[in-house]
């Protein structure tokens, strides 16, 4: 009958863990096993997570400039190359996803707008594409005093509305990256895009007051000028403007 030595069984235990813990780093690609002990999954975990920032971060360096050979990221504009409904319904639905079971964000309202805006004559798009793959974009189009669409506007407090009516000005009316590809320039530099050359002295758009979106905005240079709601089931925004002459 053998019997259990405690302080035999510690060290065996921690011998075995050692083992673990040298040989850990060249099972990266296994931290799931569910053998591996908790403290060593976590280390590698962390592991993982720092190399894939690090690989994020050198991916997209927006110091580089459009047309750089050793840019992987490709922002064209225009209609030239026509995205697929389909590649812009599904970059949408990645970048709303938390917003899409309210009715005025779902995918079908998306796509019946968008066919609408793209018939305009004045609409333009900017995408941009990473190894051949849509993942993100934005878009908009002029809007004339005909448009109506400053009409129910509830200025901002203490402000009139900063609005010259008798200017044509652009409409950003969508701006989407998605969510794995967020934070390396690449919305900065869609919405550059949209807005370099512009014939349009102004340009505006319609952010909800609690995205993050926002606070990008106002540090890009926009300025609030007061809150619309475009429709019925939308939600009360915040509409900001950028002076685009200057
Ligand atoms: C808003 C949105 C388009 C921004 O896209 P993005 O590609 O993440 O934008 P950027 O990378 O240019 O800027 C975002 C942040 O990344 C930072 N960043 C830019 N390049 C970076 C880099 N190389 N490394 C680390 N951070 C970087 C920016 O400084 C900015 O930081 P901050 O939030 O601390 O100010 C995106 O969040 C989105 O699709 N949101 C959902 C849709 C939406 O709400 N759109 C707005 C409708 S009005």
């Amino acid at each position: 009958m053998s019997v259990v030595n405690p302080v035999r069984s510690a060290v065996i235990l921690i011998a075995v863990a050692g083992v673990v813990a040298a040989v850990a780093p060249l099972v990266l690609d296994q931290i799931s096993d569910p053998g591996l002990p908790s403290a060593v999954r976590n280390r590698l975990t962390a592991e993982q997570d720092a190399k894939r920032e690090a690989d994020r971060r050198h991916s997209y360096n927006p110091a580089m400039s459009l047309g750089n050979s050793a840019d992987p990221l490709l922002i064209t504009r225009g209609l030239q190359v026509p995205p697929t409904i389909d590649a812009v319904t599904g970059v949408y639905a990645d970048a709303y996803s938390s917003m899409l079971n309210f009715p005025a964000y779902s995918v079908e309202r998306f796509v019946q707008r968008l066919r609408f805006q793209q018939a305009e004559a004045t609409f333009d798009i900017v995408q941009a594409q990473a190894k051949g793959t849509l993942v993100g974009f934005a878009f908009g189009n002029t809007l004339t005093r005909e448009a109506h669409w400053w009409d129910d506007l509830e200025p901002a407090e203490d402000q009139e509305p900063d609005v010259d009516l008798d200017q044509p000005m652009f409409l950003l009316r969508q701006l989407a990256v998605m969510r794995e590809h967020r934070r390396r320039g690449v919305g900065r530099r869609l919405h550059d895009a949209i807005l370099a050359d512009r014939g349009e002295p102004r340009a505006s758009l319609l952010v909800r007051p609690n995205n993050p979106a926002r606070r990008l905005y106002l540090k890009w240079g926009w300025q609030t000028v007061g809150h619309l709601q475009p429709y019925p089931d939308a939600p009360r925004f915040e509409a900001l403007v950028l002076d685009l002459a200057s």
